[in-house]
């Protein structure tokens, strides 16, 4: 053990020698003697020395404590007094630096932000409503009254008897239109909710509605509008078709197809072969909801259209699962 801690002090002392720089002279001397330090360990060991052996070891060590801590300490102080101690030692400024996480806009929000950006550009106005809705508005001023069938086309989450979490944004249509007289011509996105899971379903999603009223609107317009919109948001090669549908709120009805944006039309997988994409409920508003509202359906007509966010953004940027856009994983989410 003597010999031991004759070592331990010729080799600090040595490597004291080699060091020339504040930061190298104070990590030996923790190395030696700080609380973990190799000479530290010695001297706890002392308790278990053979009793004869205990004092003369001790005095050893503790005579070596004392001078490595002197040699240390001389070493310091000759630093120090040569020179100010400068910010490289303490702090390695070679090191790489930690970047910041930057936050950045969730691509539905995106694509939201770009649909209504388009319809503005076309002098729509963007609205909003509330996510809990009456079951007036989703509903029964939508002319779908309560046990009747077309309330089974989407499953409803209620939160009372008269209230729900709107099934689509459609009941924004309502409430503007209740708040103002004609022309009306808005834009209104937002969240929806229906009993629903799987690949293309997702228990909430986004939607953005569409609104125009005014003397001598045709479905020419309704038309005209979302051609030119689908021929922004995709390309000018993206061609729709119109295929007769049902909505209670609106007659006639249409649901608008856009040729395949992944094969243009030849059929694939995305398209279930069939060269056609879904993508819009639209149609002209039905004179139920005007006179509901109080609109003189002699002196105006309408179009309606809502269609899945989404459903968008997959197909504007291939992702096969919707639901991707809510596992918040951050390698999905950095792409955009
Ligand atoms: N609200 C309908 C839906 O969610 C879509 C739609 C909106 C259809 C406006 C026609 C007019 O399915």
């Amino acid at each position: 053990m003597k010999e031991e801690v004759k070592k331990v002090e010729q080799e600090a002392l040595n490597a004291l020698k080699e060091v020339s720089d504040l930061a190298g002279i104070r990590a030996l001397k923790s190395r030696f003697l700080g609380r973990n330090g190799i000479l530290t360990g010695l001297l706890r060991k002392i308790s278990r020395l053979p009793p004869e052996e205990r004092p003369e070891t001790g005095r050893l060590a503790n005579e070596v404590k004392k001078r490595l801590e002197q040699a240390f300490g001389k070493a310091l102080q000759a630093f120090e007094a040569g020179r100010e101690e400068t910010p490289a030692d303490v702090l390695d400024v070679t090191l790489p630096g930690r970047p910041l996480a930057m936050g950045r806009v969730h691509p539905i929000t995106q694509v939201s932000h770009t649909i209504c950006q388009i319809f503005q550009r076309l002098g729509f106005e963007i609205v909003e409503g509330p996510d809990v809705e009456l079951d007036y508005y989703n509903f029964e001023a939508l002319n779908i009254p309560r046990d009747h069938p077309a309330r089974d086309m989407q499953d409803t989450f209620y939160i009372s008897e008269n209230t729900v979490l709107r099934t689509h944004t459609s009941p924004i249509q309502v409430r503007v239109m209740e708040s103002q007289p004609p022309p009306v011509r808005i834009i209104a996105p937002g969240k929806a909710y229906r009993v629903d899971s799987d690949v293309s379903h997702t228990p909430m999603f986004h939607q953005v509605e569409g609104l125009m009223v005014q003397e001598n609107i045709s479905f020419g317009d309704l038309k005209g509008i979302l051609t030119t919109f689908v021929h922004q948001i995709f390309d000018e090669e993206t061609s729709l078709r119109f295929r007769p549908s049902f909505f209670p709120f609106t007659e006639p009805s249409a649901e608008v197809d856009i040729l395949c944006v992944i094969c243009r039309g030849k059929g694939c997988r995305v398209c279930s072969h069939t060269g056609w994409l879904e993508v819009l409920g639209a149609g002209m508003v039905h004179p139920a909801v005007f006179e509901m509202i109080g609109y003189d359906t002699d002196r105006y007509t309408g179009f309606a259209f809502g269609m899945g966010i989404e459903r968008i953004a997959m197909l504007k940027y291939g992702i096969e699962d919707i639901r991707k856009f809510y596992e918040n994983d951050l390698r999905f989410l950095e792409q955009f």
